[in-house]
């Protein structure tokens, strides 16, 4: 399938955050292995971002990594849960409600890493090619396309044309599913370049 269309523009849809339970929350495989790859932190690059954070499970991840985090999102429940149970483990949080397909506060430049982890928003990634300092990383992941969970994926390629601009693509992985193979899990690492690279992307299907 081309993806030189036009990027699909929907109203997204969500699933809701899983809610917490006793047991501390299993954290994504695929974020930990990508704070692995990026490994310890730089001085003056420990600012990162956990948007939707929902109850928190990566922002606490960060946070343990000794990043200061903010973590954002509507549900205000959910934050409240992170400043009440997470933040008596850890004071390196600082919660925001912020409509994340929407033009999150903050400012350009400023987070070392940003984790999107089951939430599809194209305007998200672009607020974040902004927000992420040059040298900085994006970690994505979608949820996985059980059911009918693929109307509410992106189209095959679709992340990594919203990317290509403004990105190297250290590690992408799409799968494609849905009835006529029209959706798109993805996971990816994105390091932020200075430079506006080429679509070698494009080029190379
Ligand atoms: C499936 S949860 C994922 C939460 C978190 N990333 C995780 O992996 O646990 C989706 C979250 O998105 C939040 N959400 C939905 N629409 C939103 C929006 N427009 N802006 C900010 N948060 C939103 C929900 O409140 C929910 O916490």
């Amino acid at each position: 399938m081309s993806i030189s269309k036009p990027l699909r523009r929907k109203t997204p849809l969500q699933v809701p955050a899983p809610k917490p339970t006793s047991s501390p929350q299993s954290t994504s495989p695929f974020v930990r292995k990508c704070l692995h790859i990026i490994g310890g932190i730089e001085p003056h690059a420990a600012r990162a971002v956990d948007a939707p954070s929902g109850y928190g499970r990566h922002a606490s991840l960060l946070a343990e990594h000794g990043y200061d985090v903010i973590a954002m999102d509507t549900d205000e429940w959910a934050l409240r849960y992170i400043r009440e149970v997470r933040l008596s483990e850890n004071d390196k949080i600082a919660c925001v409600v912020a409509d994340c397909s929407a033009d999150i506060p903050l400012a350009p430049d400023t987070i070392f890493i940003a984790v999107v982890v089951h939430f599809i928003s194209p305007a998200l990634l672009q607020v974040l090619s902004r927000v992420i300092r040059t040298g900085g990383y994006l970690i994505y992941e979608t949820y996985g396309g059980n059911g009918d969970n693929y109307v509410m994926l992106p189209r095959p390629g679709e992340i990594a044309a919203e990317l290509h601009a403004r990105f190297e693509l250290i590690y992408y992985k799409e799968k494609e599913v849905g009835p006529k193979k029209e959706a798109a899990t993805v996971k990816c690492l994105a390091k932020r370049v200075a430079v506006p690279l080429p679509n070698l992307y494009t080029a190379c299907r």
